[in-house]
Order: structure tokens, then C-alpha cells, then sequence
């Protein structure tokens, strides 16, 4: 047999079978110390603030609803009243996991986009719509037969807001998640209805650039300072039909972040991981280069290479691997950041993660899966590759109802790299950051999570992301503006 003992219990002496209380605190303190953010020494008013959230996080977690053992949908307007996600919005933090096709909320596409004129509206067959800006009424298509000028049906409506309910084929937001949808399978077909049919609207070039700054302007609201935004580069196009090529896409970003950061002097910036949603390794291939082509136009911008789509009814990274080796093979750097292990099934892309790791990936995406694979743990943990966490899209696409029960609650426990994100945070009727740090917070995080662990995920999120030649300018800036948030909230 093997014996096993942990130093401290062998030692731990015992009296009449009552195990020694001081003993006890030492093995508490010491887990304690293992924790994200466990390490982290506070100062004397970080520890007062620290008391302060610690009596808080009691008061809600007793509380007869405890919004992350709720879905987020009905969750959300609890979360809007407490205390604990108005502190979070004002903490300085840095988002390094979210889609372009879901940056900016949904009402402003609504309520500012559709009203633009030129507008046309269809419905499709299959109960979804789509957009088009045109200066002439639209050909039919495939998926659209008969395209009508919103103007016009908003008018002839009578009711000029009347069409706001769009906003319901935008988003997955609905009263009743559970019965809409019973598994993965509908929620994802919804899902990816909803990206085509904003597509036509933020595709149009004059919106794509309003758009941009518009998504900047909502996550600096929640004062985040810097973002990495995955983005496919699509094609845009004008009103006379003229059509621009991605590199298009890059440039408008590069001047939107450029904008942004002379009118916000403390947002220290943006870039793009190009990402694709490719079927065939020859199609990965040609994005690749594409990808090495535009890092070395870009530098600035272009952050890295990732593959996007739902994983379970994808192909596997190893699928992937003679493309994914392409950098390797012609001696150049395309850092990876690929979204791996977002799944329950325990099938191939289980071995994503792994996968993704002899890559070099520097993130990983989600991770969901991350707690089954001690080996991949080992490897991430020993590369300080993070792992990117998105509480609420795990929980609205169906991995986990009871967010206490995340498995990421593990990883938090053993403090492995980690940076809270949003995925997609138009669809699911979130902005900014502070709905998920409250979800991973409270629930994953439980009571024992602290203003350490706030701070380790907040530095973490800063320093794992920018570029070696603003890390230290960006560091600083983060840190000013979190002792300001601290002595605010004593
Ligand atoms: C839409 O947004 C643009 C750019 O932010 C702004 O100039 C314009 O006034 C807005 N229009 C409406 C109708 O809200
Ligand atoms: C990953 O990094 C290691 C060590 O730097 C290197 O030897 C290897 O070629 C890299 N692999 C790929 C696929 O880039
Ligand atoms: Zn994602």
C-alpha cells in the first residue's frame, strides 16, 4: 500500500479525538494561500475594503435567491441591485475574450442602426431576419425574397418603436431559458441565427465604424482599459454596393482604437486575434498565411490566430495540424489563443486543450474541460497559459446551470491563471465585464474569494495581454486607477 501524509496532518496532535483547533487554522490558512489572489498582501485600506465586500458577499450569499444559482436571464435584474456588481463596474480590468459580431449592445443596433435610413428588413422562412443597406431595392436572394425599407413599415405601422422587438431576434434573452431551450442543440441553432442576422447590419462600413467605437465607448463604461477582440475580419460594404476587403475591417479598427484613445487618454488600447470558422485544413491554411501576413503589416493590431464555432460538432485542433504548424514550419511567431475544451462530452475535442498546449497557445479559451485533464492542468499551470472564464456564456449555452457548480470553482481553489471574459455579450444581455467577474465572484469563487482574488484576476487580465513595450506604462496605469477604486469604496 501506499502511504500517503501531508505534513501538517501527521504532526497534528490530538486530544481525547478532538483534532487541535490551532492545527486546524494553520491548514485553513494554508489552503487559503493556494487560492487565486491567495497570495496577494493587501494594504491596510485594501483590507478594510476586503471586510467590507466579506459582509456583503455574506448578506447575498444567505439571501433567498442567490442570482448564480439562477440562469442569468432571471438573474440579471438581481444582480443590477447588488452592491457587489456596482464595486465591480468600477474596478479597472482588461477583456481578452469577446466576439466582434457580439460586441455592442443590442438595443444601440436597434435603436440606432435600424433607424438609419436605407435600412431594408427581411424575413426568412426559418423565423430569423436580415439586414441590408442599399440605395436601391435589394435583388431577392436565397435566404430573402422580399426585402422591405424599414422606414416604410415602421411608418405604415403607425407605431414608430414597434419593430424594437427585433431586439428578441438578436439576442438569445427570452422569459423561459429552460423550456425554449431543452439542450445545447437549440440553443446553439438560435445562436447562430442571431450572429447572421446582426451580420448585415454591422458588415455595412459607416456602421462597422460607429460600431467599433460604440463597443470601446460600452466596455470603458465599465471601465475596462483594454480589449482583445476576436474578429473573422469580415468584408463590408457600401451603399452603392461597392465592397471592401477585410484588411479594410483592420484599418477601420486601427483608426476607431486610435480615436478612442486620443478622446480616453487612460484606455491603453485594442487588437484583434483573427479567427475562423473554417471547415477544411486547406481553408485553415490559406488563414494562417493570411493571418502571418497581416501580424507582419499590423504588428500593432494583430494579436494573434484563433478557430471559432461550437466545438462539439467541429473538427478537432489535431484535425487542424498541418495547417497549425505552418508558422513553425516557415520560422515566423503567430501567437495562438484557442478556444479549447468548451464542452461536457467527453468525446475528441475533449484532448482540445492538450492539443491546443503543444501548440504554444498562449490562452486558452474557456478551459471548461480543463478540470478533467491533470496533465494539460500540470502544463498550462507551469506555462502560466490562462485560462480565459466566461461564466454566463457556459451557462446560457447549456455546460452548467448552477454556476456554484462550475468546474472552474476547482481552479480558482488551486489558483490556476485565469481572466474572466464575456464571449458574447450582446446576445446574452450583458456589456462589459462586471456581469461575469460578479458570476465568478460570488458564484464559482464562493465566500473565500476575496479583494486578492479581484486583484490577481484584474493584474492578471492587464499584464497576461499587452504587448512587452506597454506592459510596464499600462501596469502603472492599472494600478492608479485601482487605488482609486479601493479608497472609493472604503
Ligand atoms: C447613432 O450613433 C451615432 C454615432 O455614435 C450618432 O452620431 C447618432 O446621433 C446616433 N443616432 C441615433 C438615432 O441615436
Ligand atoms: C512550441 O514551442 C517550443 C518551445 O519553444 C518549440 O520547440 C516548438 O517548435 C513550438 N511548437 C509549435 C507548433 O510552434
Ligand atoms: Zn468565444
Amino acid at each position: 500500500a501506499v502511504v500517503t501524509c501531508v505534513p501538517l496532518l501527521c504532526f497534528a496532535r490530538v486530544t481525547h479525538g478532538m483534532p487541535d483547533p490551532g492545527q486546524r487554522d494553520l491548514l485553513m490558512l494554508e489552503e487559503a494561500f493556494m487560492q487565486t489572489g491567495g497570495r496577494v498582501a493587501l494594504t491596510e485600506t485594501e483590507q478594510k475594503l476586503d471586510a467590507h465586500l466579506h459582509q456583503l458577499k455574506e448578506k447575498e450569499m444567505s439571501a433567498a435567491l442567490f442570482p448564480p444559482a439562477m440562469h442569468f436571464f432571471k438573474a440579471k435584474p438581481l444582480i443590477q441591485r447588488s452592491p457587489i456588481f456596482r464595486l465591480l463596474q468600477k474596478m479597472p480590468k482588461a477583456a481578452l475574450h469577446i466576439h466582434s459580431s457580439a460586441l455592442v449592445s443590442v438595443e444601440w443596433l436597434v435603436k440606432n442602426v435600424t433607424y438609419r435610413p436605407h435600412c431594408y428588413i427581411c424575413f426568412t422562412w426559418d423565423n430569423s431576419v436580415r439586414f441590408l443597406f442599399s440605395d436601391r431595392q435589394p435583388f431577392p436572394r436565397w435566404d430573402c425574397f422580399y426585402w422591405q425599407l424599414l422606414e416604410t413599415l415602421r411608418a405604415k405601422l403607425g407605431d414608430p418603436t414597434g419593430f424594437d422587438n427585433l431586439i428578441q431576434r438578436l439576442t438569445l434573452f427570452t422569459e423561459d431559458p429552460d423550456g425554449e431551450y431543452p439542450n445545447q442543440d437549440v440553443v446553439w441553432q438560435k445562436f447562430e441565427k442571431a450572429f447572421i442576422a446582426a451580420a448585415g447590419l454591422i458588415t455595412h462600413a459607416p456602421v462597422l465604424r460607429d460600431y467599433l467605437y460604440r463597443g470601446l465607448v460600452e466596455l470603458m463604461l465599465d471601465n475596462v482599459m483594454y480589449l482583445e477582440l476576436r474578429s473573422g475580419l469580415s468584408r463590408t460594404y457600401e451603399l452603392d454596393g461597392t465592397i471592401h476587403e477585410k484588411v479594410w475591417s483592420l484599418k477601420t479598427f486601427q483608426e476607431v482604437t486610435k480615436r478612442f484613445m486620443s478622446d480616453h487618454p487612460d484606455f491603453l488600447g485594442a487588437r484583434i486575434i483573427i479567427s475562423v470558422n473554417a471547415l477544411s485544413v486547406s481553408e485553415v491554411k490559406a488563414a494562417i498565411k493570411e493571418a502571418i501576413q497581416l501580424q507582419k503589416d499590423f504588428p500593432d493590431v494583430v494579436a494573434g490566430f484563433d478557430m471559432v464555432g461550437r466545438e462539439d460538432s467541429g473538427r478537432t485542433l489535431w484535425y487542424f495540424r498541418e495547417a497549425l504548424s505552418l508558422p513553425a514550419d516557415l520560422s515566423v511567431t503567430l501567437p495562438y489563443f484557442f478556444h479549447a475544451g468548451e464542452t461536457d462530452e467527453g468525446t475528441d475535442v475533449d484532448q482540445n486543450i492538450l492539443d491546443a498546449l503543444l501548440f504554444n497557445t498562449t490562452r486558452i479559451g474557456h478551459g471548461y474541460a480543463l478540470a478533467h485533464h491533470p496533465l494539460a492542468k500540470a502544463i498550462s499551470r507551469k506555462r502560466d497559459v490562462a485560462v480565459e472564464l466566461c461564466p454566463i456564456s457556459n451557462q446560457v449555452l447549456k455546460l452548467v446551470s448552477d454556476l456554484r457548480n462550475h468546474p472552474a470553482a476547482v481552479l480558482m481553489s488551486e489558483g490556476h491563471p485565469m481572466v474572466i471574459s464575456s464571449d458574447d455579450p450582446s446576445l446574452f444581455g450583458t456589456t462589459g465585464l462586471s456581469y461575469d467577474f460578479y458570476e465568478a465572484f460570488t458564484g464559482i469563487g464562493g465566500l473565500k474569494a476575496n479583494l486578492g482574488t479581484l486583484k490577481e484576476l484584474a493584474v492578471n487580465s492587464i499584464y497576461s495581454s499587452l504587448p512587452a513595450h506597454l506592459k510596464d506604462t499600462g501596469y502603472a496605469m492599472w494600478q492608479n486607477k485601482w487605488n482609486v477604486f479601493v479608497l472609493d469604496h472604503l
